[in-house]
């Protein structure tokens, strides 16, 4: 037994280090260090000792004392570290997340009304045996206009409503297409008779106020095939929007219109009721404006390919905002593009609430 100053600092070492070992939490731990090192520890107490001696005992004391201090507070030190590596451990292997679980709704994210609109529109399409067509929002001039049957001079055509990319050295210029009818004709192009898709997108409009944002959405529809006729056009645009509105006897209303693409064109039209203040769909005197439609041009078919003798079908499109509001009673335009969470919270969709037809679209 080695004795120092009546002191055993080897038994103690070892004392403290198979205490420190012996632990299996980190609050034995602490408790360990505290009884050794802390203020009133074993190991401080002999500390005080020191004054007590001899200047040449004190040194030799001091030190042999000094390195038992280091030690053990180093052992503790490695100790706590396993301690926590193995605690972590524990947890991870504890908390295993499954990623196949579905989402939690009731806690977790809403769907945005412009994303349940869109899934609304093509579980009603689909049903009627449309599919999904997209296309880029980057346009060229012949896609978003030429194709289009909209002729150079055309007010579309002018600054104030489309965006311009930069010119090319050849002088053209790419657009932000100021709708989702270049889709169509991208549809057409590819020769794939007969036809029926819509055409879901974001398109750009230099425009901004309560009820217009430059940037916006619209769905375009396209049926092409050899006896397709107006009378297609109404009953397939009647069945959508009251199914879309969930109003079965929704006055639907076709007013003769004007579309460089379409001929004839009609603007739909549908009953409402503004009489208290407050705009109800459905019964009442008053119309309410949301689709554009028309049979194709016989020169579009022309412009994709298509044999205007042999074909013909018809378009339409909407503003997917405009019906959005209309249908949630969302009153302002701009609150759509805010990404404020609370309105989300009011406006969005439970994300396992999947619109279909046989399951219910949302009302
Ligand atoms: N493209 C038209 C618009 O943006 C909408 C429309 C599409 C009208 C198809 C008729 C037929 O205003």
């Amino acid at each position: 037994m080695s004795t120092e100053a009546g002191h055993d600092l080897n038994g103690l070492q070892k004392k403290w280090l198979d205490a420190v070992a012996a632990t299996a939490t980190v609050d034995a731990l602490e408790q360990v260090r505290v009884d050794a090192l802390g203020k009133k520890g074993e190991i401080s107490g002999l500390m005080k000792v020191l004054g007590t001696m001899g200047p040449d005992e004190r040194k030799a004391f001091g030190a042999r004392l000094n390195v038992l201090r280091d030690e053990v507070a180093s052992a503790i030190d490695t100790k706590k570290t396993g301690l926590a590596d193995s605690a972590l451990n524990a947890k991870l292997a504890r908390e295993t997340l499954d990623l196949t679980l579905p989402a939690r709704p009731e806690i977790e994210g809403r769907i945005h009304p412009i994303t349940q609109t869109v899934d609304e529109i093509i579980a009603i399409f689909g049903e009627m045996g449309f599919s999904v067509a997209e296309g880029p929002d980057i346009e060229d001039d012949f896609h978003n206009f030429t194709a289009l049957n909209i002729p150079a001079d055309h007010p579309a055509r002018q600054m104030q409503d489309t965006f311009y990319l930069p010119a090319k050295p050849d002088g053209s210029q790419m657009v932000l297409r100021t709708h989702t009818s270049p889709v169509q004709i991208r549809t057409m192009l590819k020769g794939d008779l007969p036809i029926r898709v819509i055409c879901p997108g974001r398109t750009y409009r230099v425009d901004s106020d309560m009820t217009h944002s430059p940037m916006f959405h619209q769905v375009e529809g396209l049926v092409i095939d050899t006896a397709t006729n107006m009378g297609h056009l109404k009953g397939c645009l009647q069945d959508f929007v009251r199914a879309f509105f969930g109003i079965d006897n929704l006055p639907v209303r076709f007013r003769p219109s004007y579309f460089p693409f379409t001929e004839p064109s009609a603007e739909v039209d549908i009953g409402c009721d503004r009489s208290g203040g407050e705009l109800k769909l459905g019964a009442g005197k008053d119309w309410l404006e949301i689709l554009g439609s028309g049979m194709v041009h016989p020169r579009v078919l022309e412009n994709c390919g298509i044999d205007s003798t042999k074909y013909q079908g018809f378009a339409f499109g909407m503003g997917i905002e405009r019906i959005a509001m209309l249908k949630y009673g969302i009153p302002d335009l701009r609150t759509f593009y805010d990404s404020d969470l609370r309105w989300l919270r009011h406006y969005g969709f439970v994300p396992l609430d999947i619109p279909t037809m046989v399951g219910g679209l949302t009302r």
